[in-house]
């Protein structure tokens, strides 16, 4: 039987007062599509029985208050299906043969196989093909025994095992449950005055954003029941009550909406104006901290994904160059290996913009495991990442909602730099620097300069292949402009270290072929220009990402000179012309195929 599954997607849940419930869901859903948008669906308590919609295909253009006006009790999914799989029945919620019980999904229930087997054994019968439908069969089979909906639903996540995130709820009760081991689910308190009048969960902060920002987070291993006036939260595996605080999230829901930008690519690219300074903006004393923890480790390892792995690679030439500081960067999914260098003394700087990212958490586990400490550098507040680590740095950067990541890249890049500078003993003279480049960057991103990458993109929308090279910290930052390119245009883009052309890649150069070269003015400058010349010789139509003209670029893309935060300043316009090129090839970058934001499974 093929394995169909949910891995990413995005979950919401709503008890309360209010009746406009599906319409919140809806809304939240909308908010939560990067996480997933081949299908959707939702599920509201209708008096005594549990009615819902469910629909392939992205939810931005649905109307949630054509579903119902009148429901206080409702839950809803986006799905991303890793194994195909994106039919009506596949999508979330799933049920019980009755429909009485719904239950939404995030992550995988690693032994479904087996519990489904069971479970038709004793009568149950599937309509889907998900890991998910096991859920409503079994909790429906423990309420035979307990006749309690939360203690049912304890029950069978008892027996689940993986990493995965749920909300039940059951047409005969007026409570909404919801249980976490590993997959994000984050509570949202609504109140008027001091009384409590509604509750939500969801995978991410700005599903219920418009609503409330006083949160509480659910930790791995803990559920919730609550009815929309008070909520308890306890231990999956004992059912003892567990104590929780309230947060205020600062993030404001300006700064997570698209404004005036015709996608968020586009908005947050230009956040950039500002969220490099917000990254900067650390206090000392931390900085010095993790400074002072690098240098007391016995072999610094940095983790990260995608793009976050990139920012790491930077860091390794970083800490290289500035701080003459050994450290070694492992993609999360690769770290594994890395366990035998591991010991007490050892510190691992995990890079994450969600927080969420399964690999890393992988590593941190494997690390702790031998007593290594954990520092890392996120952008989501309360996530996963960020409450399992010794020591975090918040990036700052606000919500980043496009699947491609942009501002929360430089400011990765941003705080890694201070940090190498403080190693230095020379954190203010880093400050300076990366200010001063804050700056330059507000200045850069103008119409103008935006106008001129949109004409760029024009030039190049048809090639099928583009090559991007650098040296020292613009090497990772050209595998970067590759998985910006490659991810929203479908451009075949590859990225190389300027030197290795020689040694292969340069027989696919032809006549035409767009090439990238991302330039600073440094010591491996002359290098650069010398591998831009091989690459004209051969044909190629060199576009030059450099502080200076020079006359072998076919076009000429300035940039500030901005010395060890080159590489922050370079990505940027290569940001803009991905952009560019996805909407001019008809692409949506916001929701690139394939992709998702949050990846919360190995
Ligand atoms: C996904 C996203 C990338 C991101 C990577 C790591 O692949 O599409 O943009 O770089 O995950 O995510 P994280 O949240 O850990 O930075």
């Amino acid at each position: 039987m093929k394995h169909y599954n949910a891995p990413m997607c995005g979950i919401f849940g709503y008890v309360g007062t209010r009746k406009d419930s599906t319409k919140m869901a809806v809304d939240g859903l909308k908010s939560l599509e990067y996480r997933g948008y081949d299908s959707w669906g939702v599920a509201w308590k209708d008096g005594d029985h549990l009615s819902s919609q469910k629909e392939i295909g992205k939810i931005s253009t649905v109307d949630g208050s054509k579903l119902s006006d009148n429901s206080s009790l409702v839950i809803g999914h986006t799905r991303w299906a890793t194994h195909g799989g994106v039919t009506v029945e596949n999508a979330h919620p799933q049920f019980n043969e009755e429909k009485t019980i719904a239950v939404v999904h995030n992550g995988i229930f690693e032994n479904y196989q087996e519990l489904r087997d069971e479970l038709k054994a004793k009568g149950h019968v599937f309509t889907s093909e998900t890991d998910t439908e096991v859920a409503p069969h079994l909790i429906e089979e423990y309420m035979k025994e307990t006749q309690d909906f939360a203690q049912a639903v304890r029950l069978a996540c008892k027996r689940f095992s993986g990493r995965y995130a749920i909300v039940a709820v059951y047409s005969k009760a007026d409570t909404m449950v919801a249980a976490r081991t590993g997959s994000p689910l984050i509570v949202g308190v609504e109140k008027e005055g001091s009384d409590v009048i509604g509750y939500f969960v969801a995978s991410d902060t700005p599903a219920f954003m418009a609503h409330t920002r006083t949160v509480q987070y659910l930790d791995d291993g803990e559920m919730l029941v609550t009815n929309g006036k008070s909520i308890l939260f306890s231990s999956i595996e004992t059912g003892e009550e567990v104590a929780k605080r309230e947060i205020e999230i600062e993030w404001s829901e300006e700064r997570a909406n698209k404004g005036n930008f015709e996608h968020y690519m586009l908005k947050e690219i230009m956040d950039q104006k500002e969220s490099v300074a917000w990254a900067v903006n650390q206090n000392d004393d931390e900085i010095e901290t993790v400074a002072q923890a690098i240098r007391d480790a016995k072999g610094t390892f940095l983790v990260g994904c995608g793009t976050a792995g990139k920012a790491c690679m930077a860091a390794e030439y970083f800490f290289s160059v500035v701080s003459d500081r050994h450290v070694n960067f492992a993609p999360g999914s690769e770290f594994k290996l890395y366990h035998h260098f591991l010991k007490t003394e050892s510190l691992l700087i995990v890079i994450s913009q969600s927080g969420e990212t399964a690999d890393v958490l992988e590593a941190m586990n494997i690390a702790k495991s031998k007593g290594a400490k954990v520092l890392s550098i996120v952008n989501v507040k309360g996530s996963s990442i960020d409450r399992a680590s010794d020591y975090t740095l918040h990036i700052n950067a606000g919500p980043e909602r496009a699947v491609a990541s942009t501002k929360a890249l430089t400011g990765q890049l941003a705080v890694l730099l201070l940090i190498a500078y403080a190693l230095a003993g020379k954190l203010q003279e880093g400050k300076k620097l990366l200010l001063e480049t804050a700056a330059q960057i507000n200045d850069m991103l103008n119409p103008r300069y935006i106008d001129r990458l949109k004409q760029l993109a024009d030039i190049i929308k048809q090639k099928e292949d583009l090559y991007i090279i650098g040296k020292s910290w613009n090497y990772p930052m050209a595998l970067e402009s590759a998985i910006k390119i490659q991810e929203v245009s479908y451009i075949h883009a590859e990225g190389f270290a300027a030197g290795e052309l020689k040694h292969g890649p340069i027989a696919l150069i032809e006549e035409g072929t767009p090439c990238i070269v991302l330039v600073g003015k440094d010591e491996v400058m002359p290098d650069i220009l010398s591998n831009a010349v091989q690459l004209k010789a051969r044909g190629g139509f060199i576009i030059g990402v450099s502080p200076e003209k020079n006359e072998i670029f076919d076009e000429w893309i300035k940039v500030p000179e901005a010395g060890a935060a080159q590489a922050i300043v370079n990505i940027i316009p290569i940001q803009v012309l991905a952009y560019f090129l996805a909407v001019q090839r008809g692409k949506d970058p916001d929701m690139p195929r394939n992709l998702a934001k949050s990846v919360t499974v190995k």
